[in-house]
């Protein structure tokens, strides 16, 4: 694996290192880890890489690793998102697969770029919707795709964090609020798309049409940090998505609840080892992780005996065993790629326009 992205302080780069290691499928050889030559080298020192491999920039690394015998198979891209489009397209041109973190690109029009990229290079293309990776959400997918809820009828997912309150100051928070970096949408761009990808998964139904109510509450600010989103689903489903980085004191707290005709089911974030399941009947029943009681998909996304707990590394580590099979040539369905990429994109933008106009009801269109 080359990464592009990641570098000194970065959140998100360690992570895949991590989780495309765990598995000892995939070794992180090679990298540009940071714009600034130097801090890319220090980036790769810190990965404990071969010097010669942490590159100034991806042009030159796509070269090198291309001429050598042990050169990189494949490109994660890392960075923060404006980036997304011009390093997987260049990754694929070279004829590099990619895997790229979410969201796809900036804007809905740069997805389709790279949509068409990804089309001409006939190339495996990923995107790491984390919380697809937990075996828990597998399991409800399973679950609710085989009737155990019946037709679905409601779905409510929320994604509350607080640490945008204040003003954003530091790393991270600096590029999120940045229109020129973090394209099109805030908050609804950086964990609303999760919720949004999280539902779609969870249910098997594609949103329709929403009516959404973005807000910048924090002053000064041009991105939206507050969101709740109305949701109509293709079955006729409704649904509702809540994403708000000023909710103080919430850490992660992604959650979702999913009610059919015959029962619901609940699966959070920060217990993700836990699925409730809650019959017509009035009977309850818990499934945890590392049990009997996981159906094949989930039960081999499961590293540990029930009881210890396995999470956030473990989930994405279960991506990148995905890609690992495609690359020798299998196949996994279920590992997000262009398709959902698309369509979490045409979510922002409709999201984005539809509040900004307050436009009511707007259907989603690609
Ligand atoms: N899947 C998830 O759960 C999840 C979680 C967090 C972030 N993300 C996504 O990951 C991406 C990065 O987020 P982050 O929080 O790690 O940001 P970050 O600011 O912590 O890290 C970004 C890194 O990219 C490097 N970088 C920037 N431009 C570069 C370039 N042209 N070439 C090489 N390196 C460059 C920076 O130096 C930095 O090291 C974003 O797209 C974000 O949406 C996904």
């Amino acid at each position: 694996m080359a990464m592009i992205g990641g570098g000194p302080g970065a959140f998100i780069g360690p992570v895949h290192r991590i989780a495309a290691e765990l598995d000892r499928e995939i070794e992180l050889v090679a990298g540009v880890f940071s714009a600034d030559p130097a801090r890319s080298r220090a980036g790769g020192l810190a990965y404990g890489l071969d010097p010669a491999r942490a590159y100034g920039s991806l042009a030159e690394l796509l070269t090198a690793e291309r001429a050598r015998v042990d050169g990189a198979e494949f490109v994660a891209v890392v960075t923060p998102n404006h980036d997304h489009l011009p390093s997987a397209c260049a990754a694929l041109a070279a004829g590099f697969p990619v895997i790229s973190d979410k969201p796809m690109t900036a804007t809905l029009a740069e997805a389709h770029e790279l949509a068409a990229a990804v089309e001409a290079a006939g190339l495996p293309f990923a995107l790491t919707y984390t919380y697809s990776g937990y075996p828990l959400v597998r399991e409800a997918r399973a679950r609710i795709a085989a009737g155990a809820l019946g037709a679905v009828r409601k779905v409510v997912v929320e994604y509350p964090q607080g640490w945008l309150a204040g003003p954003a100051e530091g790393k991270q928070a600096e590029w999120r609020v940045d229109p020129a970096r973090a394209g099109a949408g805030g908050c609804i761009g950086d964990i609303g798309v999760h919720a949004f990808q999280l539902a779609e998964f969870v249910t098997g139904l594609h949103v329709t049409e929403l009516l959404a109510d973005l807000g910048a509450v924090v002053p000064g600010r041009q991105l939206d940090d507050d969101c709740s989103v109305l949701l109509r689903f293709a079955n006729g489903a409704r649904g509702v998505l809540l994403a708000s980085q000023i909710e103080v004191g919430e850490l992660n707290g992604l959650r979702i609840r999913v009610y059919g005709e015959q029962g619901g089911l609940v699966w959070k974030q920060e217990e993700p080892n836990t699925l409730t399941l809650h019959h017509l009947d009035g009977r309850s029943e818990v499934i945890r992780a590392g049990t009997g009681l996981l159906g094949p998909d989930a039960a081999r996304r499961t590293r540990t005996p029930g009881g210890h707990p396995e999470g956030y590394l473990e989930a994405f580590a279960n991506l990148y065993r995905d890609l690992a099979e495609v690359l020798r040539g299998g196949s996994a369905p279920l590992l997000p790629g262009a398709a959902e990429g698309l369509r979490s994109m045409a979510f922002i933008d409709t999201a984005v326009r539809a509040s900004a106009s307050r436009a009511g009801w707007t259907p989603l269109t690609l």
